[in-house]
């Protein structure tokens, strides 16, 4: 990590490892590349799969510096031993009739699952939406059967507002997305 790292919180895991959560430098785009074509291909539960993030390096770094330009959007990856071991993201409209509402994506590399990374990135995205003042709600979307991630969602106040009929279409099965609001104290 370089001195233009913005560090956000450090977490010690269950396990007794530092989990380290900050914002994305361009200096991460390969990583985060090779990440998420590591996560898509170890679960059907993501909007892509193994290798289908299309994004090249010069891409990725562009949409990095868009990110730390653009108030409306934060990215944070978790960190242990200098390792990505999730990447998540909070972002909302900057039209003002709907900018109050925002949308979390989240994920985790596969061998870190179950570890306590999900909730502390989910708490600090949750702890970023109420430090900028004007969010109400938070929507996520998640693949019906996908009961890990809607047990976590709930442990954090998302209740099941929809569906999304046949949303997914993940190896020749249609699923639905269900879709998950919180709304936060004002
Ligand atoms: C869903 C996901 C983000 C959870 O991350 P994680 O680091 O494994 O979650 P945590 O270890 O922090 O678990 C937090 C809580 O979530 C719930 N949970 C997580 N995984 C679970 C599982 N497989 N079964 C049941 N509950 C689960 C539990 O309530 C858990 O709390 P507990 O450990 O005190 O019981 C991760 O499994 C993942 O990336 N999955 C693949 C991609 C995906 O589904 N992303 C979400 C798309 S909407």
């Amino acid at each position: 990590m370089n001195s233009q790292t913005e560090f956000i919180n450090e977490i010690r895991l269950k396990d007794g490892r530092l989990l380290i959560l900050r914002e994305p430098q361009t200096a991460d785009a390969g990583e985060i590349i090779e990440y998420l074509n590591t996560v898509g291909g170890e679960s059907d539960n993501l909007l892509f799969g193994k290798d289908e993030f299309h994004l090249t390096v010069e891409q990725e770094i562009e949409y990095i510096a868009g990110m730390s330009r653009n108030s409306d959007a934060h990215m944070i990856l978790a960190v242990i031993n200098d390792t990505i071991v999730s990447v998540a993201q909070i972002s909302s409209s900057s039209r003002p009739r709907i900018a109050h509402n925002s949308e979390i994506a989240i994920s985790v590399k596969k061998e870190y699952w179950g570890g306590g990374i999900g909730a502390a990135v989910m708490g600090e995205l949750i702890r970023h939406a109420k430090a900028r003042g004007n969010i109400r709600s938070v929507s996520l979307g998640v693949r019906a059967g996908n009961a890990g991630a809607i047990k976590l969602y709930e442990k954090f106040g998302f209740e099941k507002v929809g569906v999304h009929k046949d949303y997914f279409h993940v190896n020749g099965t249609y699923y639905d997305e269900i879709l998950m609001d919180v709304m936060l104290p004002s």
